[in-house]
């Protein structure tokens, strides 16, 4: 399963590619928003960082606009990654870029159909929002599960990208279900070794190593 950092904090993004499990980077308007950094220079250093996708989002309404905006996002690094929204002037730009073989990301995905119709449109990877879906009651994994069933079922290429991941539980079930990808924030990141025992394991390892030296 492939491992992308959901930010766009440069320090978080740094740190978690120095470990070499980083597959690529997403970010979306609001964590560019929070970063504070402009736009175009924050995508530069994260590329400098990572050498895998880096997910850039469209902010245009019209199709038009978003291809516009995508090939000069798409300009900035090989790597970049264009981000859409799932709408139909969303999915028109990413025919539009998959003709032109620049990558897509469709984000905001809730449902398996909206799924399928982003994998017709040609989308490199949909992005399904499992947290969001979870905070309103409805259980998130049962999305990936049905988008899973329904591009298997016709040989869809589009890879799913797990997002809105709220803890380890999340990327757990997205590997189990077979998900492509997950896309996590830096706190879930520095939780993925997190187990009591490996940390009572180790102390007790220490402990009798030092005392067999005495
Ligand atoms: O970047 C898209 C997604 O991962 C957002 O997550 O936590 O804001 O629902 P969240």
């Amino acid at each position: 399963m492939k491992l992308f950092i959901d930010s766009a904090e440069i320090k978080e993004i740094e740190a978690a590619a120095k470990t070499g499990l980083i597959d690529g980077v997403t970010t979306n308007p609001s964590l560019v928003a929070k970063s504070g950094v402009k736009f175009e220079d924050l995508l530069r250093r994260i590329c400098e960082l990572v050498d895998g996708p880096i997910s850039a989002e469209v902010t245009a309404m019209d199709s038009v606009g978003m291809i516009s905006e995508g090939k000069k996002l798409a300009a900035i690094h090989k790597n970049i990654t264009v981000k859409v929204p799932l709408t139909f002037e969303g999915l028109k730009a990413t025919r539009a870029f998959s003709s032109e073989g620049i990558k897509t990301n469709v984000t905001l995905c809730f449902t398996a159909v909206q799924a399928m119709m982003a994998a017709k449109a040609g989308a490199t990877y949909i992005s399904p929002f499992v947290g969001r879906l979870d905070d309103i009651g409805h259980a998130g994994m049962d999305l990936i599960r049905d988008i899973k069933t329904v591009y298997d079922n016709y040989g869809y290429k589009t890879q799913i990208l797990v997002a809105s991941v709220r803890h380890v539980e999340h990327m757990l079930k997205a590997a189990l279900i077979g998900g492509h990808v997950a896309t996590i924030p830096y706190k879930v990141f520095e939780q993925l070794l997190s187990h009591p025992l490996t940390d009572s394991g180790l102390a007790r390892f220490m402990k009798d190593w030092e005392n067999a030296k005495k």
